[in-house]
């Protein structure tokens, strides 16, 4: 008999915090019940989750930017249903597979300039390749990267993460890369001085904080980058693929990198999957002989499964007109939290392009706000924003988090399928909770100081 899943996961479902506590990471179950986003969601349909009650909530964190079609997009879910049916001959590792020579094709056809892919499983995964590949390719060996860059968590990949909450403990992490400040033109000509640089990685706009470069950032930095011989690396792992209004966040600025990598939402969130896209010559330094034509790879990189869905989710991309929507609902959203910062004293900036939104909280000017703020910021730095947050899981059923360490901007990253509805439900709670955020006393305020509460009791705990 064949085990039946569906029934599993009703069955043990109330004990799935229980589960991860005792097998798995049990800090992140604390931080789950502590904040209250342990409500144990059962379905998930297009940009909404369903909790045990049938609640409806409005996604704005698509697991981190994979859903960007929307959870089990019937498209996709028939897509890799075919490839199970069909029997495929998967991973023969001793031959190839069409299906991932056409997801190559369709992807370059989105990105003429580039030539070649090479398929991976993770975002991570495609940083690794992108940065042997650019070693390989230039015979240098030293990497720039940025300040507050994220490009995954193994350790080429944190070896150029510019966050030292991620880095503190895993040392010594990859030689000769060199952190400089996003945005720096100058840093960056320093850095390149030496032609001793491979590759320059860089988010066109950083996930961490949602920061935009100025205009002229992405196109000088190329430039230096042609001048000095240094390869230029555009991780468009949480930006790409629609993300941003553009099929590339850098065709905002117009610019061709020479490695574009992708992951995230490529496989519509089904299944784990990442890209390097790059020029011909860049591969055929790393792939050059016949007895290096494995020199670099994965066991499962490019399986069927992974090669359908990624078929499957830009077919949805084009058809739906997914690309557009993010473009105008992004803007329609970044002209109503614009608004908002106007009316709101605690609201200090807006950012982002299409649906990669941040809307940056700080220090309030009134006195009496500035007490509360500075009490919470003092026992926890960035813990501002999970007064927001909280209320807005709890009474508005929105989910959504703050971008980063000590960080007081608010991500969205819903998928690319929100309505004008959608925009509204967005609109309309948040109005409610920063509103009620800036009452002191008030509920936004009593939380925080249950909050303060709880990180000074954890933290006397140790
Ligand atoms: C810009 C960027 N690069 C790389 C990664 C790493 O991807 P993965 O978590 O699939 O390894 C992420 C993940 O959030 C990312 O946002």
């Amino acid at each position: 008999m064949s085990l039946r899943i569906a029934d599993l996961f009703a069955e043990r479902d109330s004990q799935r915090y229980t589960l991860h506590a005792r097998h798995l990471n049990e800090q992140m179950v604390r931080v789950l019940k502590t904040i209250g986003f342990d409500r144990g969601y059962r379905r998930g349909v297009g940009p909404y989750l369903y909790d045990s009650h049938g609640e409806r909530y409005l996604d704005l964190l698509s697991g981190w930017g994979v859903f960007a079609i929307g959870r089990n997009h019937p498209a996709v879910r028939d897509a890799l249903k075919q490839v199970l049916d069909g029997e495929f001959p998967n991973l023969v590792q001793m031959d190839v597979s069409a299906l991932a020579g056409v997801l190559a094709e369709r992807l370059l056809r989105n990105v003429s300039y580039l030539d070649k892919v090479f398929f991976a499983n993770s975002g991570t995964e495609s940083v690794e390749a992108a940065l042997k590949f650019a070693r390989a390719a230039t015979g240098r060996t030293g990497i720039i990267y940025c300040s507050h860059a994220f490009h995954g968590l193994s350790y080429g990949s944190l070896s150029v993460n510019g966050d030292q909450v991620f880095r503190s403990g895993f040392g010594p992490l990859l030689p000769e890369c060199t952190e400089i400040r996003f945005n720096d033109l100058d840093a960056l000509a320093r850095a390149l001085a030496s032609r001793k640089i491979a590759a320059f990685i860089v988010e066109p706009i950083q996930g961490k904080g949602v920061i935009v470069p100025d205009d002229d950032y992405l196109r000088d930095a190329l430039d230096l980058c042609r001048k000095h011989g240094t390869l230029f690396i555009a991780d468009e792992i949480q930006t790409g693929l629609g993300r941003t209004g553009r099929f590339l966040a850098v065709e905002h600025w117009d610019i061709q990198p020479d490695l574009v990598l992708l992951a995230k939402s490529l496989s519509g969130g089904h299944v784990p999957v990442g890209a390097v896209l790059t020029h011909k010559w860049i591969f055929d330094k790393v792939f050059d002989r016949m007895d290096r034509a494995v020199v670099h790879g994965s066991t499962f990189a490019k399986n069927d499964l992974a090669m359908a869905a990624g078929l499957a989710t830009l077919e949805v991309m084009e058809s739906e007109r997914l690309i557009e929507n993010a473009a105008r609902t992004g803007a329609r959203l970044l002209r109503a939290f614009e608004r908002m910062a106007q009316r709101h004293e605690l609201v200090k900036a807006v950012r982002g392009k299409g649906l990669m939104i941040g809307i940056e909280f700080g220090a309030p000017r009134s006195l009496k706000l500035r007490a509360s703020w500075n009490l919470l910021e003092t026992a926890s730095s960035g813990l501002f924003c999970q007064l927001i947050v909280i209320p807005l899981l709890k009474d508005h059923k929105i989910l959504t988090q703050v971008a980063g360490h000590g960080n007081h901007t608010i991500k969205l990253l819903p998928p690319l399928t929100i309505s004008d509805a959608d925009c509204d439900w967005i609109e309309r709670s948040f109005e409610v909770v920063i509103s009620d955020a800036h009452r002191v006393p008030g509920a936004v305020w009593t939380l925080g100081k249950t909050l303060v509460d709880n990180a000074v009791r954890a933290r006397a705990r140790g």
